[in-house]
């Protein structure tokens, strides 16, 4: 069969091949743990999934408007102004899509011809480079190293800049490495980027889960300064522990959104009726879920990390923000080991834990792993990965 020729050029989700690995073991009856999730493992807070009933029960079970029913973009508009203490995004600046992921698809879809680069610090999110060469971009990684704490400068990105740079995506906290710009280093980003005419996708999913003394940090301002070059990419996910539901929602320029909105309702049109009253109801009601679930990541960060920090030859950063760690393996490397997928082979064959390796987030010699899983599940993981890599 011939598929598209698009199709050679792009590659499956990384944790796929890590994953099936470790269904096929836990199918033979091994105890494989998974810290190669990426996502909480919270229930949805109860208030939603009665919101979600409740519209069922009242026949909201129909197509709704393609960007999302006014009362979900109107939340998410509170929601904004509520979280960044802004004034000024409406309705009028928000689409509602299948997850952050859609959102962000559906910007490069709406932003990007052909040949447009787009700068994407590493280690970055798998799926970026993946989305841009598929709306025909060209991803150019600008490396960030441990040294920088995982963040780049205004001269990293400066020493990538070329005539067809048109667009940078910043994510902060970082899905992998945890890693968050603080004000300083995030203006005289967005200072630079928009100086130099780019588009700027600032990629917020997990602002709720930002670990003091860091703060939350966002492009919220910047946007109503400049929202022509700027977009801020976000959902409900992780916030509150509603991945399966899948609502992300972009805050965007009208003229964008309803760029958006046009390839949205002709490739998904709106997405689940239900989810959508779900994360009215999720925007809107107490919010002392998000704290519970922020706490609790807390205190497994730090106990993962105290664990982690003792392991010889590893180096690893204190994440001021989502729920992954970050770990340069390079020094362990050996002929047996040569590189970051067999040490993740390695760790799944031997000790039956599955992590993510750090090729597929651009920085080879590393890997992630996520600590949004249960206490007694994640001491027994760091114990089995101690007993693997520390000599
Ligand atoms: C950095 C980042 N952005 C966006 C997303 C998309 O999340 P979703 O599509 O579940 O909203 C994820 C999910 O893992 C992520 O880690």
């Amino acid at each position: 069969m011939k598929l598209s020729s698009r199709m050679s050029l792009i590659k499956p989700a990384a944790t796929l091949a890590i994953n099936s690995k470790a269904l096929e073991l836990k199918s033979q009856g091994i105890p494989v743990i998974s810290l190669a999730v990426g996502e909480p493992d919270f229930d949805t807070p109860l208030y939603a999934r009665e919101a979600a009933k409740k519209a069922i029960d009242a026949g909201f079970t129909h197509y709704t408007q393609v960007g999302g029913i006014p009362a979900l973009r109107n939340a998410v508009a509170n929601y904004i102004k509520r979280v960044h203490n802004i004034d000024g995004v409406t309705a009028d600046n928000i689409i509602v899509s299948n997850g952050g992921k859609q959102g962000l698809y559906s910007l490069m879809q709406t932003l990007l011809d052909p040949g447009d680069e787009v700068l994407i610090p590493a280690p970055y999110w798998t799926s970026y480079p993946e989305m841009v060469v598929m709306n025909e971009g060209v991803p150019v990684p600008v490396p960030a190293t441990f040294e920088s704490g995982y963040k780049v400068t205004p001269a990293d990105l400066e020493a990538h800049l070329t005539e067809k740079t048109r667009m940078l995506v910043i994510n902060s906290p970082c899905n992998p490495t945890g890693a968050c710009y603080n004000r300083e280093e995030m203006d005289a980003i967005l200072d630079w980027a928009v100086g130099h005419g780019l588009f700027i996708i600032s990629d917020e999913m997990y602002e709720q889960l930002v670990y003091e003394p860091a703060t939350l940090v966002s492009a919220a301002a910047w946007f109503l300064r400049y929202p022509e070059q700027i977009a801020i990419a976000n959902g409900l996910s992780k916030a509150y522990a509603m991945t399966g539901w899948r609502v992300g929602f972009t805050v965007a320029a009208p003229q964008i959104i309803k760029a958006m909105t046009m390839v949205q309702s002709q490739m998904t049109s709106n997405i689940c009726s239900i989810a959508q009253y779900a994360s009215v109801a999720a925007l809107e009601g107490p919010q002392d879920s998000i704290s519970v679930m922020r706490n609790e990541f807390l205190r497994r960060r730090d106990m993962a990390y105290a664990e982690i920090s003792t392991w010889q030859g590893v180096r690893c950063l204190k994440p001021d923000g989502a729920f992954y760690l970050f770990l340069d393996v390079s020094a362990l490397l050996d002929e047996e080991c040569p590189d970051d997928v067999a040490m993740c082979n390695k760790l799944l064959e031997r000790g039956h834990v599955a992590a993510v390796p750090g090729a597929a987030f651009g920085a080879p010699g590393c890997l992630r792993l996520s600590y949004a899983v249960k206490d007694e599940v994640l001491t027994e993981a760091l114990k089995r990965m101690r007993s693997i890599l520390v000599k």
